[in-house]
């Protein structure tokens, strides 16, 4: 309870206010029908005057007014204090995803996320501002309307003793059969946002593999399942309007007929009748209406389950365990020390197994490897985007998990293989690597990614806008401006993961000249397909199915090495072609 309170409680005014408007207006619905009826029955006994007909329709306008201010201030306080809430809500959950390491980021799926930060928040903020609305106004209306009948003929009312029960027990049974009809509801509708979030993302990807018909049809199965969930809960829903309605014709029927008698043997006044007749609805809509805020609680508790999801979701990689803060990386010596790792933590095959390897700050070091080996993994671990589950990783002798995360990161630079710009300038791109970086800072990095030059080509230079993370840049230029960033850290540990592979082999040994000359006091990591890269390298790792196969510098490994001869002919013998 607490965990919602706590964005109430900035608001609460509103949360007050919001309920006590609408009691306001719920008594001027309840009044206006007694005043009308004293206007009927003097009429009808002949005892009406101009001057008590002025004085009762003054006392129904000021009523009226009331009801209105009311009505517009439940409305608006109602709107203020959810809009409010569903804001503060989204904020925090967006701030919990930012905290997430990519272990927890694995566990949902980024369009369920979205959809939970969106979709269920504003779910909530809909009930929030129904329930201001409704939680008072229909249990109080008909508490009172119901006095106001029994006040006016006790015998009569009798007639909700029958109604009321019999509405109640059809109201169960459409919430019994409703409610898991729902909950499937809210789960398709899930299924169909993470589906458009994918599309949407990748609809480069898929115009290119000419894939538009499959994940048409991915879309229109998940469309059709909502389509058919969400009319088998309409037709629930469908149902429910007639029946009442049903119901509160034949209680308006029972009124007639019996309160009409009472009116012919003149024990009841007609006014008296009609007054009732409004009250009889009244109850019976807001029966109506309380069905209604617990259908959409139903829903509600759903989208709140969802968003507990993401706050209590444990966060794998904190600080709060850093045994030395303060400490920043100072060398950039890297030792791995019987790494093992698996993804999913409940499966067989580990994907590093038992990894040692032994990095000395400054040096330069190639990691090759097939496709999947887990080289990517390896130097994953280095800057703490997942930690290793048994084994150490050191950096200067010290394990990664005992410096604070924003040391460690500031101190690891880490080209990914997946790798994104944002919209925004080329300089606001840079400035990621280091936000006080001046525009010589900025340059330098371009120009050791050897992206200085393609910059400069373009007419707003450093100011050209990258639109949608990079689309208007090639591949070759994005991965240099990639590398740039990373360089602007200046950081002692530099990780490139194939992150020349796009850029071709001349401005690649440039890229490496570059490294050698003025970073010389940096350790660098270069994962790599081709051998080209890395021949240079102070040692060379090769990786096999997640284990390091040799170690050696290029001559080494070509003499000792099978795996690395493999790939080294293989590469030639292309050249040769
Ligand atoms: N986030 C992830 N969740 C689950 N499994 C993963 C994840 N990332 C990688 N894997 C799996 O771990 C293994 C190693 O992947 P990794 O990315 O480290 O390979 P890699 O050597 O970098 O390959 P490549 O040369 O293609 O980049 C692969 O089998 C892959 O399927
Ligand atoms: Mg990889």
């Amino acid at each position: 309870m607490n965990r919602w309170y706590k964005y109430v409680k900035p608001y609460l005014p509103f949360f007050i206010l919001g309920p006590l408007c609408m009691i306001v207006e719920v008594i001027g619905e309840v009044v206006m029908p007694k005043l009308l009826s004293v206007i009927i029955n003097n009429a009808n006994d002949g005892t009406l005057t101009v001057a008590s007909s002025l004085s009762v329709m003054g006392l129904m306008i000021l009523t009226a007014a009331l009801m209105m201010i009311g009505g517009v201030g439940g409305a608006y306080f109602g709107a203020k204090a959810s809009v409010n809430f569903a804001a503060d809500l989204r904020e925090d959950v967006y701030a919990r995803i930012q905290q997430y390491s990519f272990a927890n980021i694995d566990k949902f799926s980024t369009g369920s996320l979205v959809t939970r930060l969106t979709n269920d928040v504003t779910q909530l903020q809909n009930f929030v501002n129904m329930l201001l609305r409704m939680a008072l106004r229909s249990p109080g209306m008909m508490i009172s309307a119901l006095i106001m009948a029994i006040l006016i003929n006790p015998p009569l009312s009798v007639v909700f003793a029958v109604s009321v029960p019999a509405l109640l027990a059809v109201i169960g049974i459409i919430i019994k059969v409703s409610f898991p009809r729902f909950t499937r509801k809210q789960k398709k509708l899930d299924t169909l946002n993470s589906t458009v979030q994918e599309n949407i993302t990748n609809v480069r990807v898929i115009k290119s593999f000419v894939r538009q018909d499959f994940e048409t049809e991915k879309f229109e199965t998940a469309n059709r399942d909502l389509k058919d969930t969400g009319m088998s809960a309409m037709k629930v829903m469908i149902f429910m309007h007639p029946v009442m309605t049903l119901f509160m014709n034949l209680t308006v029927l029972a009124v007639i007929l019996l309160g009409g008698r009472f009116a012919l043997a003149g024990s009841m006044p007609i006014g008296d009748l009609s007054a009732f007749l409004t009250y009889v609805t009244q109850i019976l809509s807001s029966l109506m209406m309380v069905t209604m805020l617990l259908m959409n609680s139903s829903r509600a508790m759903a989208s709140a389950k969802r968003i507990r999801e993401v706050m209590d979701e444990p966060l794998d990689l904190t600080d709060a365990d850093a045994a030395q803060p303060d400490l920043p990386v100072r060398e950039g010596r890297i030792e791995f020390k019987n790494v093992t790792f698996r993804y999913y933590k409940n499966s067989e095959d580990s994907v590093l197994t038992n990894v040692s390897l032994t990095i000395p700050a400054g040096a330069t070091v190639g990691i090759i490897g097939s496709t999947g080996c887990g080289k990517t993994t390896l130097v994953s671990m280095i800057p703490r985007l997942y930690d290793a589950d048994e084994g150490e990783v050191l950096v200067d002798g010290v394990s990664v998990r005992d410096y604070s995360l924003t040391n460690l990161r500031d101190g690891v630079g880490m080209v990914l293989q997946k790798n994104t710009l944002f919209s925004g300038s080329i300089a606001e791109n840079l400035r990621w690597g280091d936000q006080a970086a001046d525009d010589d800072a900025i340059r330098q990095a371009a120009a050791y990614a050897q992206a200085d030059k393609f910059i400069n080509a373009f007419s707003d230079g450093y100011d050209t806008l990258l639109e949608q993370g990079g689309v208007n840049v090639s591949g070759g230029q994005k991965q240099r401006l990639c590398i740039a960033r990373a360089l602007l850290k200046k950081p002692k540990i530099l990780i490139l993961d194939d992150s020349t592979s796009a850029v071709d082999t001349a401005t690649e040994a440039l890229i490496r000249r570059a490294f050698r000359e003025e970073l010389g006091g940096s350790t660098k990591i270069i994962i790599a397909q081709r051998i080209s890269s890395v021949r240079e390298a102070d040692m060379i790792v090769v990786m096999d199915d997640g284990r390091i196969t040799g170690i050696g510098t290029h001559e080494q490994l070509l003499a000792d090495n099978e795996e690395y001869r493999e790939i080294f002919y293989s590469q030639t013998e292309k050249e040769a072609m």
